[in-house]
């Protein structure tokens, strides 16, 4: 502005971790018991969302990701989260605020790090796009092949379960699968 600029504001999703840790502490904290908590801070998709919800969001606001999409992506959000709460068996919305609040540990030093959880590939929806092998193999496990139809292969040895595979995916075509404990040494 009149020749002048400056450095501000932060959000959408790269503020979420920062975002669910506050409305965790809030959902968390015994003198707001029962308040209505309006959660916000990168939600993008249904599972943004839902994150919130489980953490305590009574209800849950959406603003860079309307500003870059548009409106429409509420609807796929609602009938994303509506589709997950069915196949899950709530029969509303309501049981799932605050829901992940007791299985919250208070750092990721503290998770249980000797369970390996394999992804299961869903062939029916994979559109051999090819995501989860290129970020398997840049982010350093090579642990997905892709075979003669474009189709993800898993080499157990190699994958150590971190699931970037199943957050890339476009198709929601992993989903987490068998698991193995890790031997020692
Ligand atoms: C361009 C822009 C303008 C905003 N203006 C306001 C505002 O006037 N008042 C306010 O309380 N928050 C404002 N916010 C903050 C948002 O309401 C929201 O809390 C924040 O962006 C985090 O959510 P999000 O990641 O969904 O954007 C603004 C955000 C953006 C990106
Ligand atoms: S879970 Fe991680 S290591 Fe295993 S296949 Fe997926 S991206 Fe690769
Ligand atoms: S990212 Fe998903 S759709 Fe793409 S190849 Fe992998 S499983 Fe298939």
């Amino acid at each position: 502005m009149h020749g002048h600029s400056a450095v501000g504001g932060y959000s959408g999703n790269a503020v979420k971790p920062i975002a669910l840790r506050f409305i965790a502490e809030l959902g968390q904290n015994p003198a707001l018991a029962g308040m209505h908590i309006s959660a916000m801070g990168g939600v993008e998709s249904w599972m943004d969302a839902l994150e919130f919800i489980l953490l305590g969001g009574g209800s849950v606001q959406v603003t860079t990701a309307v500003m870059q999409y548009g409106y429409r992506i509420i609807e796929d959000l609602k009938s994303g989260l509506n589709l997950y709460l069915a196949e899950k068996g709530f029969s509303c919305i309501r049981e799932a605020i605050g829901l992940g609040l007791d299985t919250l540990s208070p750092s990721t030093d503290t998770l249980e790090r000797d369970t390996v959880v394999y992804p299961q590939f869903i062939r029916e929806r994979c559109v051999g796009c090819g995501r989860c092998q290129i970020s398997c193999a840049d982010g350093g496990h090579q642990a997905i092949r892709l075979d003669e139809n474009r189709r993800p292969r898993l080499n157990g040895k190699n994958c150590v379960g971190c699931h970037l595979c199943i957050l890339v995916c476009p198709q929601q075509a992993i989903c987490p699968g068998t698991k193995r404990i890790r031997p020692k040494g």
